[in-house]
């Protein structure tokens, strides 16, 4: 029946059934209830109205404070091994929507020490991606006097003291249950979760009281904050709240974007011939002959073209639909949906790449430095 998937913090293979990983994570759906809830802050965001955003950890909890006047800071971060593409700036976009309706302070945490231990890359080469990933992530927009950069070998000093005491907590036995380590590990991966947990717990440690901290990130961080939050009681921090989503899809029709097929992958920086190309590649829900397609129609379910408009290029739901009806009825072709796809991608990225470049000035002024956490609360 159910095919073989995987997803870890390290891996994300196979057709991911995202109820069944949300069971075996023990998080909570994103239901009509809460989106209720949420309706009342801002408008809902389309990654939520589609399910995009589907499964969370204490949201309720979060809000029922927001509600007493306690606000929260969103955390977030990046892992800087290669270049930036759409799926990772997929959260960041939803993160961006929270601190607009919200108007609460981010934490953007650059892990150039994950990448250098889990993978074959120099800290001199995670080091220098950071600061490529991080203009993609001040390009959108965020509130420049409320956000801040951690990059880990930069602000350990701020993370460490955080770290020990969450590394004190978590015995071997854990981490290697919960991320399958092994006897060939090599030991700085083992601590590193406790690395990824401190920017939750920085606020309410710099603070000296409660502050509550909102996650939102791929459900493939889950073990991570799962560590995270069994230790935070015993340590006087609050659990984190979390929010995921789902992993962005590849163009070649496999359930994430991944950096390693950089013909299946849109990069941020990517020009309009590359998206051009790789489009025009792209796995479809298209019939072998354009006859055929006309008589029994396309199929959208299966369609990576569809599922871009769905995940980020088309935010009108009946748009969106018509799309579908007129694919399932033969009266749109592959390619004219590959075309519009191309365009509205490069209309994105010729903007997003104007911005990229203003962040340059911008990026120095937002490097963690210490922040007051109870500034305009209330
Ligand atoms: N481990 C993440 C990655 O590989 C990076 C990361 C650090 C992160 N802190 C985070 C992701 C908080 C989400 C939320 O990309």
């Amino acid at each position: 029946m159910a095919e073989e998937f995987t997803v870890t913090p390290w891996e994300v293979t196979g057709k991911i059934d995202y109820e069944l990983l949300q069971k075996k994570f023990g998080t909570v759906s994103i239901d009509e209830k809460l989106l209720k809830r949420l309706e009342k802050y801002g408008e809902i965001h389309p990654m939520l109205r589609r399910g995009i955003f589907y499964s969370h950890r204490d949201l309720n909890q979060l809000l029922d404070k927001f509600d007493k006047g306690e606000k929260f800071v969103l955390y977030t971060g990046r892992g800087p091994s290669g270049n930036t593409h759409l799926g990772h700036m997929m959260p960041w976009m939803f993160c961006k929507w929270i601190q607009d309706i919200f108007d609460v302070p981010m934490l953007f945490q650059m892990t150039d020490d994950e990448k250098f231990l889990f993978q074959d890359l120099t800290l001199e080469e995670t080091r220098k991606m950071a600061y490529e990933n991080a203009l993609d992530f001040v390009a959108l927009g965020f509130n420049p006097e409320k956000t801040k950069i951690i990059l880990d070998t930069e602000n350990i000093k701020t993370l460490y003291p955080i770290a020990l005491k969450v590394s004190k907590k978590i015995t071997f036995s854990t981490a290697r249950a919960v991320f399958g380590f092994d006897n060939s590990t090599n030991i700085g991966s083992i601590f590193y979760t406790s690395i990824q947990a401190a920017p939750a717990f920085l606020p309410t440690e710099e603070a000296g009281k409660e502050v509550p901290c909102l996650i939102p990130c791929g459900i493939d961080q889950d073990p991570h904050f799962r560590a995270a939050r069994d230790v935070a009681p015993g340590l006087g921090y609050p659990k984190p709240a979390m929010m995921y989503c789902k992993m962005f899809p590849g163009l070649g029709g496999g359930d994430k974007m991944s950096s390693s097929d950089q013909n299946a992958t849109i990069y941020a920086t990517d020009g309009p011939k590359a998206v051009k190309k790789k489009i025009g590649r792209a796995f479809t829900g298209g019939r072998v002959s354009v006859e055929e397609q006309r008589e029994k129609g396309g199929n959208p379910e299966i369609c990576a073209v569809f599922m871009y408009f769905f995940y980020m290029f088309e935010e009108d739901d009946a748009k969106l639909n018509e799309r579908a009806e007129r694919c399932k009825a033969g009266g749109i072709l592959c390619g004219e949906c590959k075309n519009e796809l191309t365009s509205r991608i490069n209309v994105f990225l010729e903007d997003h790449q104007a911005r990229r470049e203003k962040a340059r000035g911008i990026v120095g002024n937002m490097t963690y430095d210490g922040f007051e956490w109870n500034k305009g609360g209330e």
